[in-house]
């Protein structure tokens, strides 16, 4: 493509500023204390599309946070893609373990990124990546290179369940007609190290309540009399992973395709350091299931781990209680072809059935969603494949991932397109954690990567 690598060189310290002004916002759509924030990053959006060279923008309402559209059709024969991504971010605490404030960005360079590194909520994930597509459109519009038609779907509240967007994905197929749909919200195996992932997790989140007796009770005149809700549960959880990290929930492994081996060889090659992520985490040994190494436990198989636990006394000091009622909040990933619905079912039944006498227990759902994965010889496909080549002189490897979009299972559903997951970040950029970060590096390689997918789509697709 013409001039793509000095045109990001020539402006790219105006990508970074503006880059810099949207994660000053504070979008956190599980906190309802920052709508007014969420509302001005929509119209912030709306209008750098505008600027990109969007022809139709709209802010469409919903009963949430609100969905940033927008359009450039061009030619009825052309292919469309459609660009999804999210304004929203995860909540910024624990606020003291930031080294510098959430909302006030800086770049730093680290080890990792000679080149520095933003630091901000958001910037990975995943404002910094959704705005490496509206850098790219700008890029294609302004220098007449945008070869095919181009749809942008922003939204709100993905962070929390992209419960609006189901419903707007269900009510507008028409307008949302596309032949490849592109997703910039996973990331890559390292800088110099070009990876496209194929695929992504189901979830089933739960939570969990266990009740023993009506009223908290001494635990001195009580102890050892009746079931204490916090042991019962820590026991019923425990129980859940056999010795070998099985997952004891009947039928839970049901449906989990099993990988050839051969397969499984091919994705042992990707690039990865034992030694260097357990140095990264500060652990001295992985944990996981057995007959599975670390790319595999966190890719084609699936999890349940407790997220949150709590229950009686945890203020300061001591006090001799035994809690009438326990509680934990449980992840459950998923790997494709298991729904997330039927675990759901699953999980409650045995919770309830490995309950002993002398406590109740009650499982809320919160939310789920299908895992994905995408086949790798499809012109979208290629076409990343190319991008990737051209932009990094590397062919790009492909690679599951463990995280989760679950509207992307949807998107197929409905829209009956494909998903290109082109991830720029890294596991290293502490996405949901205190300082999140994304590499300036990798936010210029994706805006020069971007056009290139759009051009050899277009090819391809003739
Ligand atoms: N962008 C992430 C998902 C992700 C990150 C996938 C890195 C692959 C690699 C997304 O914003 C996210 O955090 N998803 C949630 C699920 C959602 C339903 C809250 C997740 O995976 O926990
Ligand atoms: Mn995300
Ligand atoms: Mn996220």
């Amino acid at each position: 493509m013409k001039n793509i690598q000095s045109y990001v060189n020539q402006h790219k310290d105006r990508f970074l500023n503006e880059l810099i002004e949207l994660l000053k916002i504070p979008s956190i759509s599980a906190d309802s204390a920052y709508k007014n924030d969420v509302l001005k990053t929509a119209e912030t959006v709306k209008i750098s599309l505008q600027n990109a060279g969007c022809d139709v923008v709209e802010i469409c309402e919903t009963k949430g946070n609100p969905i940033v559209y927008g359009e450039k059709i061009i030619g009825q024969n052309l292919p469309t893609v459609l660009v999804y991504g999210h304004y929203d971010v995860q909540p910024p605490d624990p606020m003291n373990l930031w080294n510098s404030p959430p909302f006030e960005p800086v770049i730093k360079n680290t080890d990792l990124h000679p080149d520095g590194a933003i630091f901000a909520r958001g910037s990975s994930d995943d404002k910094g990546q959704m705005y490496m597509h509206i850098k790219a459109l700008e890029f294609m519009t302004t220098t007449n290179q945008l070869p095919c038609n181009v749809k942008f779907m922003i939204e709100g509240e993905e962070e929390v369940g992209s419960v609006s967007l189901s419903k707007f994905v269900k009510e507008n197929q028409e307008k949302l007609s596309n032949d490849i749909i592109l997703i910039s919200d996973t990331g890559m195996i390292a800088p110099g190290v070009p990876s496209i992932t194929t695929g992504l997790r189901g979830l089933s989140y739960v939570e969990v309540e266990v009740t023993g007796p009506n009223r908290d009770l001494h635990s001195g005149l009580y102890g050892g009399t009746v079931a204490n809700p916090i042991n019962i549960l820590c026991k019923m959880i425990a129980s859940m992973h056999d010795e070998n990290n099985h997952i004891t929930i009947p039928g839970f492994y049901d449906k989990v395709e099993n990988l050839s081996q051969e397969e499984r060889n091919e994705m042992a090659k990707a690039p990865f350091s034992l030694d260097e992520y357990k140095a990264a985490l500060g652990i001295d040994a992985v944990y996981g299931e057995k007959g599975y190494i670390t790319n595999e436990r966190n890719s084609i198989r699936p999890t349940l781990d407790v997220n949150g636990i709590w229950g009686g006394y945890t203020g300061e000091g001591a006090k001799t209680v035994i809690a009438s009622k326990a509680y934990a909040k449980i992840s459950m990933r998923l790997v494709p072809n298991q729904d997330w619905i039927e675990i759901t079912k699953l999980f409650t039944a045995h919770f309830e059935n490995i309950a002993p006498k002398g406590v109740t227990v009650k499982v809320t759902p919160h939310h789920g969603g299908q895992g994905y994965v995408t086949p790798t010889n499809s012109i979208g496909y290629k076409a990343a494949g190319k991008a990737y080549e051209e932009a990094f002189g590397k062919k790009p490897i492909p690679q599951r991932s463990g995280g989760s979009i679950p509207i992307v299972a949807l998107f197929e559903q409905e829209l009956k397109s494909k998903t290109i997951l082109m991830g720029f970040g890294l596991d290293s950029d502490a996405i949901h954690s205190p300082n999140e970060h994304f590499g300036v590096f990798n936010y210029l390689k994706g805006i020069e990567t971007i056009p290139l997918f759009f051009k050899y789509f277009t090819e391809l697709s003739k």
